[in-house]
Parts: structure tokens; sequence; C-alpha cells
């Protein structure tokens, strides 16, 4: 709206030039001395009060509808941050002008969620040890039970360096290095019971369910007479914990070259009961990670003698875990640095 009053057109300009800069409807409110217009009209000639009082009714308006725009997006401004500014390593975050104050951030949910899953299989008996983010032929694929040349090593999209180095493409190749470091408790009645986090690698085409880089929880149990009902046991209490929920799980035979038997592991959906949904693709069950007995050939690498010693491993992503538990559904989000996204779990 166009004022003729010189004073009430002023205070509109002023008004909408301060806008961007008002957050609340008291300061908004208070940008405007409304009352002193109005007391205004009495000073004015009889035959321009109508025309001044009109104005200023029209005034009135366009702040109530600017106040009630503010009111539906009252959200906290963010400062902008100096990114050039030197860095006084001395000064609390807190009190860094420049920096946002430490209680703004928050983990990330695979933080969150992975020492959930670690404090669970802490509970049960797992120490953990992280995974490496370079490695080398011998642990990613050969100590595993992939000869050279082996057709299964296609499967992994491994990046690797000229030299030779390996980009990690599963939590698996640390199972060489963890059975070794553990093989002559055995010999003492202990067993050997490690989950191994850490982020794996693959060049995959992106997409909602597939990143390049990811995290997997791998588990290792070695002692005398483990068998797949153990296995079974433990990856149906680890989920039913997780998710805090009865399940029923299944297992259906896969392979790997590292486990023998092989088994794809996958439990009745967590929303719908087996009666099917979106999330599990109506079909009521989840495949959600691989597993099973450790193959001889990888034990005895490791120096451990098969005939004495069994044991089970599992490798699961994290990423899917968490996925499910808070219905995700594109797994881009959590590389992504979206922070809307972000901000839902802090
Ligand atoms: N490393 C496998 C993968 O990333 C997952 C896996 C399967 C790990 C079976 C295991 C296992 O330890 O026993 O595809």
């Amino acid at each position: 709206m166009e004022y003729a009053n010189p004073q009430i057109k002023q205070v509109a300009e002023q008004l909408r030039g301060r806008l961007p800069n008002l957050q609340n409807k008291e300061e908004i409110f208070k940008a405007v001395e409304l009352k002193a217009l109005f007391d205004g009209i009495k000073t004015l000639p009889a035959d321009e009060r109508a025309e001044y009082g009109r104005e200023l009714n029209g005034l009135k308006k366009e702040l109530q509808a600017l106040v009630e725009e503010a009111a539906g997006s009252e959200l906290p401004t963010l400062e902008s941050i100096d990114v050039t500014a030197p860095f006084d390593i001395n000064t609390p975050l807190n009190q860094h002008p420049q920096l946002l104050t430490s209680d703004t951030g928050s983990k990330h949910p695979l933080t969150t969620e992975m020492e959930h899953v670690l404090d669970i299989f802490y509970r049960m008996g797992f120490n953990a040890i992280e995974s490496r983010e370079i490695d080398d032929d011998y642990h990613m694929f050969t100590s595993l039970n992939f000869p050279e040349g082996h057709p299964a090593r296609d499967d992994y999209d491994t990046f690797s360096t000229d030299e030779g180095l390996i980009a990690p493409a599963h939590t698996s190749s640390m199972q060489n290095r963890i059975l070794k470091m553990g093989k002559d408790n055995l010999d003492h009645d202990e067993t050997i019971a490690y989950v191994i986090p850490g982020r794996v690698f693959r060049n995959e085409d992106l997409d909602a369910r597939h990143e390049h880089t990811f995290y997997q929880i791998e588990g290792l149990y070695v002692g005398k007479g483990v068998h797949a009902g153990n296995l079974i046991a433990t990856l149906k209490t680890f989920l039913q914990e997780y998710y805090d929920k009865e399940l029923d799980v299944k297992t259906q035979p896969f392979y790997f070259p590292f486990t023998e038997p092989s088994f794809e592991f996958a439990l009745s959906c967590p929303f719908c009961n087996k009666e099917g949904c979106s999330i599990c693709g109506h079909s009521g069950w989840i495949e959600l990670l691989g597993c099973g007995m450790i193959h001889p050939n990888v034990l005895r690498e490791a120096g451990i003698d098969p005939l004495k010693y069994s044991g089970f491993a599992w490798g699961m992503g994290v990423d899917r875990l968490v996925m499910m538990k808070y219905d995700i559904e594109d797994i881009r989000n959590f590389e992504s640095a979206n922070l809307a996204f972000l901000r839902q779990f802090s």
C-alpha cells in the first residue's frame, strides 16, 4: 500500500527496511509507535482526519500481517561464521565470537548408534577394536580364503592405489589380525570375542541404498564347540535389544569364501510384525547381514587348529541398521552434512 501522508509513509518505509533484522512479534510492534500516530489525529484539521485515519488503519493491517508472518516463522537465525578468523586455542570454544558455540553441535547419528550397538555387545562379553581405513590385499582378500584371481574378489568394488594399498571394502579385513592376536588365549580355555566397527569403502553406483563410504560392524567369536546355534542366538539377542522388541529371525544359505556354511540373516520387520509394509518391501522380513561359521582355511591361516576350535563371524551394515530404526529413506543423508537432517537427532 502506498501512503500519501509523509509521516505514515516514512514509518512504513522504515518498518519494511528493517524487517529482515526483526526477529519476533515484540520487536516488530516496538518498531512502530502506532499510538503516537493515532494520537496525531487530534492535531489535524477536521477535513484531513478521514484520509489520515484510513491510511493509519492500512498501516495497522500491514503491521498485523507482518506479525502473523513472523509468528509462523519464528526460527532461530544462525550467525554467520568467519572461517578465516584466527583461532586461539586458549579461548574456550563457547567464548569464540566467530564460532558456533559448543552447545550448537551434536553427535552424528551414526556415532550415537554405533556407541549404542557396541555397548550392547560389550554387555554380551565382546570387546571392540576399530578397523583400519587403509589396508592391503592380504588382509582384504587372501587371508579370507579368496585366492588370487578368485571371482568373488570382483564383488567388492575396491578402491586401491597404484602401490597396491586398499581402502577396505569390509571390516572382515580385520579378521586375520584379531584371530592371530587372540589365538594364544584359546589354549587357556578362553574365547576370542570381538566386535570390529569401521568405515568401509566401495566404488559403487550411488543411490538411496548405496554409498561409497559406509560403516560396518564385524563380529568374531571363536572357542571350543562353537556352533551355528550360538551365532543365531547372539545376533537375535543383539537385534531384540537394539530394536527393543521381540523379533523372529531366519537364515538363508549364502556364499562367502570366508565362512562355511554362510548365511544371509533376516529378521521379522520390526515395523509391521511380518504384516508387510513399505520398509520391508511388503515381505515381512528384512535381510540385514551376512554371517556364517568361520572357514577352516581362515582359522588355519591365523594359526588356529580348526579341528580343535570353531567360531562364527558376521558383518553388518550400520547405516542400514540405523535407517531401519528411524525410517530414513536415503543412505546419502549420512555423509551429506545436511544440517536439517542432522538436527533431527540432536
Ligand atoms: N564381509 C561381508 C561383506 O561385507 C559380510 C560378512 C559376511 C562378514 C559373512 C562376515 C561373515 O564376517 O562371516 O559383504
